[in-house]
């Protein structure tokens, strides 16, 4: 058994946990939106042929917050060809993933869809092939009440009230080789900053997110980003950020480290934010947006083979196992550890696509392993994150030294008097945890959430539930706190309550 220790105290805080933090992403690509979301004819299909077995689960995960149309697609799409009466809508090849797009779900089947699973939208306007006017009549089209002919056509298509979008990505990965229209961060700064100025002119209101590095492995990483933030600082909010992790080597040590890198990745970013604030004495601090993260790689080697140009390719299918999960826990630790400029975060994708839900044609939809942690955060993670010392073994791995072996991060809901401490345990021992609670002395142990399976690789598979979580931790309380026993390898929630 080994021993670890972490203090709370209620004084002591990182930010305000952004609900956006909990977003997720759907983008028109493989079987996220057709044979996902939208499966007409399906037996639990809506009167809109979305289907609801898919909503009950979406439900289920709480989504705030859904990034859409893309994603590499974004970046070739006309935004007026998934508008009007469906049947004149074109049919067009979409060059980003080799499918054909039918555009039967566009801007307004979409942001109906979001509403009924009481999610916002995060649109993104294509910086690829499009630019600054194809943008600002997106934003007229969905924000403006009307009076104009951009809002006017909104109307007409039967949408009466605005939409009022908050949130806007400018482009995708533009800084990558594989996008089309792939820029330079000096062709794209210049416009972003121009596309943002005049969304902005259209509607005040709204936030906007530049494009950082597709990852930090990029070769322009961070100088793209400074470059980027030189033309755009006073006109956009949020700068993006993309990270996607994988077990290439079947390393579980290496693998359960990689949180470390997320870690570095959103210090560099803020770091980056922060010299150019100084050096544009600038009053506004830039945050960041996490807006895509997850595992990716298990699906590589299948979606090779995959024939091309059909609708609803199965690509991106990752099967997710335990071992994935555990990670997801300890990136969405990571996450709320960086609260106070980490606003924005979305698990990508939401449906299908390396994603926590899984739909068969037809027949059943049913949650990965890793949809567990992204649901406890998501449900349980809302409030202040607390900054907590944590004390740990440690362990060096191929790529990372001096890893804890234990994750935690804690979120206080004052109005509710919730908290909840989140925590992976990456050893294959027993860990022995004492907490500390200062400030939280009359709260107890509401539930010990535990996720844990004996087999790293299990998975859920259509029909079968192998990793589930359980309500049997065990913790319990002391004079000081807690004492709280982190099973093997196992992700941890210890709900509390002051009620
Ligand atoms: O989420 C899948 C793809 O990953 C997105 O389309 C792209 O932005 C990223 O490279």
């Amino acid at each position: 058994m080994k021993k670890a220790g972490i203090t709370a105290d209620k004084e002591y805080i990182i930010g305000e946990v952004d609900k956006r933090m909990y977003g997720s992403f759907i983008e028109h690509m493989g079987r996220a939106v057709y044979e996902g979301i939208y499966e007409p004819g399906h037996p639990k299909a809506d009167k809109d042929g979305f289907r609801t077995d898919v909503q009950e689960l979406i439900k289920e995960l709480q989504v705030p917050f859904i990034r859409y149309p893309g994603g590499n697609f974004l970046s070739g799409y006309n935004w007026e060809d998934g508008v009007g009466p469906v049947k004149d809508r074109p049919r067009r090849l979409d060059l980003a993933w080799q499918t054909t797009e039918t555009n039967e779900v566009g801007t307004n089947e979409f942001l109906t869809w979001a509403k009924k699973v009481n999610a916002e939208v995060n649109m993104a306007v294509n910086l690829g092939t499009r630019g600054i006017d194809a943008a600002r009549n997106l934003v007229e089209y969905c924000n403006h009440p009307e009076g104009s002919y951009w809002s006017d056509l909104r109307k007409s298509h039967g949408y009466e009230k605005p939409y009022g979008i908050k949130t806007w990505c400018l482009g995708n990965e533009m800084d990558g080789p594989w996008q089309i229209g792939h820029k330079t961060a000096h062709e794209y700064g210049r416009l972003a900053a121009e596309t943002a100025k005049v969304m902005k002119w259209t509607d005040p209101t709204i936030e906007l997110v530049a494009c950082g590095s597709s990852n930090s492995g990029m070769p322009s990483f961070i100088e793209w980003e400074a470059e980027v933030l030189e033309h755009t600082y006073e006109h956009v909010d949020y700068i993006s950020l993309h990270t996607y992790y994988g077990n290439h080597e079947n390393d579980l040590e290496n693998y359960l480290a990689k949180s470390m890198d997320l870690d570095h990745f959103i210090k560099s970013v803020t770091a980056v934010c922060d010299y150019m604030k100084a050096k544009k004495r600038s009053k506004k601090t830039i945050h960041l947006s996490l807006d895509e993260w997850n595992v990716w790689y298990h699906s590589n080697e299948a979606d090779k083979k995959v024939e091309p140009w059909i609708t609803a390719r199965p690509i991106l299918e990752d099967i997710y196992n335990f071992e994935d999960a555990l990670l997801i826990g300890s990136l969405l630790i990571t996450m709320l550890q960086h609260a106070d400029r980490l606003k924005i975060a979305c698990l990508a994708q939401l449906v299908n696509v390396i994603a926590p839900i899984m739909t068969e044609k037809g027949g059943e939809a049913w949650r990965q392993p890793i949809f567990y942690p992204y649901m406890h955060a998501s449900v349980y993670g809302r409030g202040t994150s607390m900054k907590l010392l944590v004390t740990s073994p440690k362990y060096d791995s191929a790529d990372f030294t001096d890893v804890p072996y234990v994750d935690a991060a804690a979120v206080y809901h004052e109005e509710d008097e919730a908290l909840t401490i989140f925590a992976v345990n990456k050893s294959k021992e027993l860990m022995e945890t004492e907490i500390k609670l200062r400030g939280f002395e009359d709260y107890r142990i509401i539930e010990h959430i535990v996720l844990e399976h004996q087999d790293m690789k299990a998975t859920n598979q259509k029909n079968r539930k192998e990793v589930t979580p359980h309500s049997n931790g065990t913790s319990s309380a002391n004079a000081e706190g807690i004492t709280a026993h982190f099973t093997p390898l196992s992700w941890n929630v210890i709900r509390l309550s002051g009620k």
